[in-house]
């Protein structure tokens, strides 16, 4: 079968290879799920790895296959499989457990470990093939109302577990009600954590460069949040006009974004960092002042990434009440189909445009 592949290591080595087909048969154990693939996402992460910025090739492999956000269908199980049926829509998690308490535990996405086993990105191949086989562990089932917006199953994971982490670290206040939450970014992350956000009565505003009007202002009004084009009112403005937030999640992909967000939060606000920043980059920031507020504010600074199988379902009721709240607007995210896995090519060119399109998917079969 087909597959799009790396060779982690050496920059912009993406290609079309042949991989064997992976049989239900040869699968460890009776909890096998064999899912033919529709269709797989790709972002930042993808082009990162091609650029090697970071992504390892599995063991005795040269190669990855690339591919973290899928939507398949399922096609075969094992004979112990109770989760899944053939015919049913499908996605599966990312992560895989390493060695670690919290491994062990099942909370792969907490890993104290240093290596950590993630399809498509680190030590395991990933979901732009023809065919994928996981156990039933890992797979998710993806309502049918949901189908159309499949790609969206894994960036809405990483939202979920965002916020979810946010609600959990602020038990340590007893009570916690925010009001204004602001967003960092207007990408895939940003506008379903805006979304997620309005469904919790929060009042948004989502911060991007961009000038209104864009498709990704649209959404986000859609969402009746706010949008802010850094381009005309910066955060420290923003701050000045509606005041600080008790909530920030940062989904820029810019470190230096993620520490000036350091002034806007409130008092026992929390402010959530999710990039994944692979360069080296160094900035200046008023660390006097930002040590005395937060101090004085009991803030908290919280890292998170990854989604476990329970952030995936949490993601897919976020959704599926976006669905409900704002019909319709979720699937203007998935601006940029490609047609096969051949198309390899076109698929790296828009990830690398200068400013690259909202959502890049590959449709691998219908
Ligand atoms: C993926 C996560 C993953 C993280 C770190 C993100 O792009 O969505 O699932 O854990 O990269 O590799
Ligand atoms: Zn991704």
């Amino acid at each position: 079968m087909k597959a799009i592949a790396v060779r982690p290591g050496t920059p912009h080595t993406v290609h079309l290879r042949d991989v064997p087909k992976p049989r239900l048969a040869d699968f460890g154990s009776d909890t096998g799920v064999l899912v033919k693939t529709l269709k797989v996402g790709v972002d930042a992460t993808d082009r990162e790895i091609d650029e090697a910025l970071y992504g390892q090739a599995p063991p005795g492999d040269e190669y990855l296959v690339l591919g973290h956000e899928c939507f398949g269908v399922v096609e075969e199980v094992g004979p112990a499989v109770k989760s899944v049926k053939p015919g049913d829509f499908v996605t599966a998690t990312v992560r895989r457990p390493g060695k670690s308490l919290f491994d062990l535990m099942g909370h792969n996405d907490m890993t104290s470990d240093e290596t950590y086993y993630e399809r498509g990105i680190s030590l395991l191949h990933g979901y732009l093939t023809e065919w994928f086989l996981d156990d039933e562990h890992y797979i998710v089932r993806v309502p049918q109302g949901l189908a159309h917006l499949g790609v969206l199953m894994e960036p809405a994971s990483v939202v979920a577990k965002a916020i979810d982490q946010a609600y959990e670290a602020q038990r340590r206040l007893r009570v916690w009600r925010p009001k204004r939450a602001f967003v960092l970014g207007a990408g895939q992350i940003g506008l379903l954590a805006t979304v997620s956000l309005r469904l919790r009565g929060i009042e948004v505003y989502t911060l991007a460069r961009s000038e209104a009007p864009t498709l990704n202002s649209e959404i986000v009004e859609a969402y009746e949040a706010t949008y802010v084009s850094t381009a005309k009112t910066s955060m420290d403005e923003l701050v000045a006009n509606v005041g600080k937030a008790d909530l920030i999640i940062d989904a820029t992909g810019s470190s230096k974004v993620a520490f000036d967000a350091m002034t806007a939060l409130g008092k026992n606000g929390a402010l959530v960092w999710t990039s994944v920043t692979g360069g080296d980059r160094r900035t200046d920031a008023p660390t006097d002042r930002i040590n005395l507020e937060w101090v004085l504010g009991n803030k908290l600074l919280l890292g998170s990434v990854n989604g476990n199988r329970w952030h995936f379902e949490m993601g897919m009721r976020d959704l599926a009440m976006a669905e409900m709240m704002y019909p319709g607007v979720t699937q203007r995210i998935l601006t940029h189909p490609v047609k096969g896995l051949a198309n390899y090519r076109e698929m790296m060119d828009l990830l690398t445009q200068a400013k690259p399109p909202l959502k890049v998917f590959v449709e691998v079969a219908s």
